[in-house]
């Protein structure tokens, strides 16, 4: 894949950018990276808190896969971004690692969320693309992270004082995602990646809820499937999650 960097100080959104430009016929391998947003999207309507120390970005997919593939392309990438923050942090004093996969794809060091992942499908006739978007907070946002995150949120590094410059650490973050995920979308529909997957997997043996039709439901995860659906066991019959979000339920 041939990466076209754009790259931006400030944005509202890279994934909202980026569909912008996929609509104006801009090829696979885009790539627009933004080093803060004001308006940055997450999953079910969320937002993404996006100050300066992350690494914001959005990569722009054609694949010939069909549009219901795209979990494939996501968990690829959850794979691809937990590869590239050990490979980048594994060397750093307060390394964690290895990083976990909450499913379907946000990815956790020391219990807390560190990046989130976005994925949106776009149809223009016939054609079919992804806009992959992804955020990882590198370092503690200054004055930390809002109030109704704070409990969750994390970042890979413990302190603002390092080393090496903030956009240097992006730098060599964002080349070991595209390096790692290149070569795992580029085998796709190989699933092998899976397996990985898998042994990363925050929620294996653990309680969890969640909700469906307005219903609290609660089970204890089993693994994960082969299209990468969350297998639960809920009081001896098993369900499979194909999308959505659930909460590790405290005992
Ligand atoms: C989530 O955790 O719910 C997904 C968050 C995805 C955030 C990234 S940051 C780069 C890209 N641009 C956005 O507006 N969102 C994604």
């Amino acid at each position: 894949m041939e990466i076209q960097l754009v790259h931006l100080e400030e944005t509202d959104s890279t994934n909202r950018v980026l569909k912008e430009l996929a609509r104006e016929g801009a090829p696979e391998g885009t790539l627009v990276v933004a080093d803060r947003q004001t308006a940055g999207r997450g999953r079910l309507g969320r937002s993404f808190f996006s100050p300066d120390g992350g690494l914001y970005f959005s990569l722009l997919l054609r694949p010939a896969l069909p549009s219901f593939d795209t979990t494939l392309i996501t968990t690829a990438a959850a794979v691809a971004g937990a590869r590239a923050v050990d490979a980048f942090a594994v060397a750093r004093p307060d390394y964690a690692g290895p990083t976990q996969i909450k499913w379907v794809n946000d990815l956790y060091l020391r219990e807390r969320k560190i990046t989130g992942i976005l994925a949106e499908g776009l149809a223009q006739g016939e054609a079919f693309s992804v806009v992959l978007g992804v955020g990882i907070n590198i370092l503690p946002p200054e004055g930390g992270f809002p109030a109704d995150i704070a409990q969750k949120a994390g970042s890979v590094t413990l302190t603002r004082d390092t080393d090496i410059s903030p956009s240097e650490m992006k730098s060599r973050l964002l080349a070991l995602f595209i390096r790692e995920f290149e070569a795992l979308y580029e085998a796709l529909p190989d699933k092998r990646y899976l397996n990985e997957y898998r042994e990363r997997s925050m929620l294996t043996g653990k309680t969890v809820s969640y909700e469906k039709d307005g219903l609290p439901h609660r089970g204890t995860v089993l693994g994960i499937d082969d299209e990468a659906g969350l297998l639960l066991d809920e009081g001896g019959e098993t369900v499979c999650l194909r999308a959505g979000e659930v909460s590790v339920a405290f005992e």
